[in-house]
């Protein structure tokens, strides 16, 4: 974030007063970027011009400001704050429509060691399915795929496999919301269950919504979504001729990996204040967002009855890896995220590493308090009613306004009493 300072110069209403001031601020290389004026509210002959200036060195400001002072270019100067420049994020849902979807991986763009890189219908299918999330707008039904019979058998295959496993190794709130998926969203070996059907399941328990994506979102756009409740999924499946293996997300990631916990009220809660802490965030802590999102959402364990179990869809979604952390070969460490954001992993072989939660609430607890200490000049808050983002805290340009208008209010409180006593005493 790069960062304009702001000056509040009260000048004289005269004929070449403003200029006299302006002439200092250029004489001193000060980069004008913002200037309004407005007639004082406690002198008709003075104006107040709230200026601001970027990328100027505070020496180079207060020497500026010395020398206003010095000439009398200005009444008097005061320093307003500083005002950080900040990324645009989403303020209502509907803006989720503005994210520009760009997409860094899969979509039709598949690398050369993707299993579907030789299959152009693969190719074309993926475009075809990839086209429904381009033109999703907010508030549409998502777009019914009709899977063909490949497609189906692939999605049979893993999950009968995963769900063979989900018992013994999955946390329980996954194995307690997988029979109302079965019931409610058509999820069996038979059948992929549609995006339309999940986000209509989703909205009735937690309010979560599903939007179809196009392939992989950056870190950013993606968890912005998070904080408004929005899911993006992918609609398209891994190729067919391995079914077990997938390079990157797909319906059976997001379906079956993600899908089941954000029907838990605690999870949806730890979701969306990973979200929140995202939107306007700085790069360096959107980098850590998405570490603390890697080692909870996708690659997260948490303990249950004195026992390892896995809640991470990373882990839900692949049967080699929910094997490999629930066995003795992987480091294990508590969950703290001050530790959390700044570990490194690797993306193509199995985590070394684990962090395992004591529960949702207590890890959205520890992000919560972890995300007010971020480099960031405001708070939000979600207000679910009109599903918009209030910006709070945002008093840093405020508050020294305040202050100043508090002490020219006591002084010409001070005058008036003055004014009164003479007027009794004569
Ligand atoms: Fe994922």
């Amino acid at each position: 974030m790069s960062a304009s300072r702001t000056l509040l110069l009260t000048i004289p209403h005269r004929v070449g007063a403003l200029q006299k001031a302006l002439d200092v601020l250029g004489r001193n290389n000060i980069n004008i970027e913002r200037i309004e004026s407005r007639p004082s509210k406690l002198d008709k002959r003075i104006y107040d011009f709230v200026v601001d200036v970027k990328d100027v060195p505070e020496h180079t400001l207060n020497k500026c400001i010395d020398v206003l002072k010095e000439t009398k270019a200005a009444e008097s100067i005061t320093f307003l704050g500083v005002k950080d420049e900040i990324p645009w994020f989403p303020g209502k849902i509907s803006d989720l429509d503005k994210l520009k979807q760009e997409i860094l991986e899969a979509g039709a763009d598949l690398s050369s060691d993707h299993p579907g890189f030789n299959d152009q219908e693969y190719r074309n299918r993926r475009k075809q399915i990839a086209q429904i999330g381009l033109n999703y707008k907010h508030g549409d039904k998502i777009e019914r795929v009709k899977y063909t019979k490949e497609e189906t058998m692939a999605w049979g295959v893993i999950f009968n496999k995963l769900t063979s496993m989900y018992s013994k190794h999955a946390c329980k709130e996954v194995n307690y919301v997988m029979p109302m998926l079965k019931n409610n969203c058509g999820y069996s070996e038979n059948h992929i269950p549609q995006l339309q059907d999940i986000h209509e399941f989703l909205q009735d328990t937690t309010g979560f919504r599903i939007r179809p994506a196009a392939g992989l979102l950056t870190s950013r756009d993606f968890l912005n979504g998070l904080a408004f409740r929005v899911f993006h999924s992918t609609q398209y499946i891994r190729h067919h001729s391995q079914p077990l293996y997938t390079p990157e997300p797909d319906v059976v990631h997001e379906l079956m990996g993600h899908v089941p916990l954000f029907a838990d009220p605690d999870f949806a809660e730890f979701s969306q204040e990973i979200g929140l802490a995202s939107l306007g965030a700085s790069d360096r802590d959107i980098s850590r967002l998405a570490t603390l999102y890697w080692f909870t959402v996708e690659f997260g364990v948490c303990r249950q009855d004195g026992v390892r179990k896995a809640y991470g869809a990373g882990l839900l979604s692949s049967f080699g890896e929910l094997e490999h952390s629930m066995s003795d070969v992987p480091d294990i460490k508590p969950f703290e995220p001050d530790k959390v954001c700044e570990q490194t992993y690797p993306i193509t072989s199995f985590q070394p590493l684990y962090f395992e939660a004591e529960s949702f609430e207590r890890a959205k607890e520890q992000v919560k308090n972890w995300a007010a200490h971020m480099d960031r000049p405001f708070a939000v808050r979600y207000n679910p009613y009109t599903n918009s983002v209030e910006v709070l805290n945002h008093s840093y340009r405020l508050i020294p306004v305040a202050r100043d208008l508090c002490s020219k209010m006591e002084q010409l409180k001070n005058s008036m009493e003055k004014i009164i006593k003479l007027q009794e005493s004569s």
